[in-house]
């Protein structure tokens, strides 16, 4: 099973840093926040991950690739737990694919087409996955992959709750909830102004998608803000298959979109490790 990795935006909100660092590779404590994502899709049952990346940001892809020389260097000088990190990154089962011009997270996706449509077992449903939120407990896409087994392989999408007032920042469902957790979905809008949203519950960034997808994404008109959008090539498949999203709590969800919630996500994984959380408490104890 395929995991596509949009990553060829500009990182805006993290100028000046961004301006020779893609923001993919911001750390979150010692990894960069792409590795999380990668991570978190192969321990979902995906086997290739495929990093679809701007010419300007080949840090991804070096970061991916092995570095034998850092590695002896690093067991020479008795450093071997750095060693085995590097060696790591370094052997994760990542491919990149190029988006030329920054035309919209639908066109983004649509890049790996080729990948997805030529899997050696036929074209079976894929993962996309927004580097936005990081999902480091792995909640989520495995119980996504169990929802659409039970529907004959359906596409699903995670969704969760958000403020009434921030319905027009994101993709927002219409549907029925056929368990607790789970609504078949029966219409999408993206970024709906809050009169006309259906609902509350907006996709979240974690996707398992068929792979007709990619057949409608070629065809697929700009939409919202002018972009080719994933969202508006849903709708299509809405005509012909099955869609189910899994409502999630929000909380499952580390986002590190902005330079707020990077902080923020850095310092609550922080907290989970003892050795951090006592360095923070002292730190702060008495400011
Ligand atoms: C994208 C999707 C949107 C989704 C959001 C989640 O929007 O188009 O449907 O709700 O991600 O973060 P973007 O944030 O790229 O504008």
């Amino acid at each position: 099973m395929k995991a596509i990795i949009p990553a060829a935006g500009l990182g805006t909100r993290f100028l000046p840093a961004t301006k020779t660092i893609a923001k993919e590779m911001l750390p979150v404590l010692s990894k960069p926040t792409i590795q999380y994502v990668v991570e978190e899709a192969l321990g979902a049952q995906a086997d290739e991950v495929i990093i679809v990346n701007s010419e300007q940001k080949k840090s991804i892809e070096e970061y991916f690739s092995p570095n034998p020389d850092l590695v002896s260097m690093l067991d020479g000088a008795n450093k071997s737990s750095y060693a085995r990190e590097v060696e790591h990154a370094g052997s994760l089962p990542v491919s990149f694919v190029l988006q030329p011009e920054a035309l919209g997270l639908g066109h983004a996706v649509m890049m790996a087409s080729d990948n997805v449509l030529s899997a050696k077992d036929g074209a079976e449903p894929f993962y996309v996955l927004l580097g936005d939120v990081l999902v480091p407990d792995n909640t989520i896409l495995p119980r996504m992959l169990e929802i659409s087994k039970e529907h004959n392989g359906a596409s699903v999408i995670a969704v969760y709750q958000v403020p009434h007032d921030q319905v027009n920042r994101f993709g927002v469902i219409s549907g029925s909830a056929i368990e607790d957790d789970v609504w078949k979905v029966t219409g999408l809008v993206e970024k709906p102004p809050i009169e006309e949203a259906p609902t509350d519950l907006a996709i979240f960034g974690r996707y398992l998608l068929s792979p007709r997808i990619m057949e409608l994404l070629a065809t697929t008109a700009p939409g919202a803000g002018g972009e080719i959008q994933l969202t508006d090539a849903m709708i299509e498949l809405l005509k012909t298959e099955e869609m189910y999203a899994l409502v999630i709590d929000g909380s499952e969800g580390f986002d590190v979109g902005t330079i707020e919630s990077w902080l923020t996500t850095s310092i609550s994984l922080a907290m989970r490790d003892e050795k951090l959380r006592k360095t923070i408490f002292e730190t702060f104890h008495h400011k």
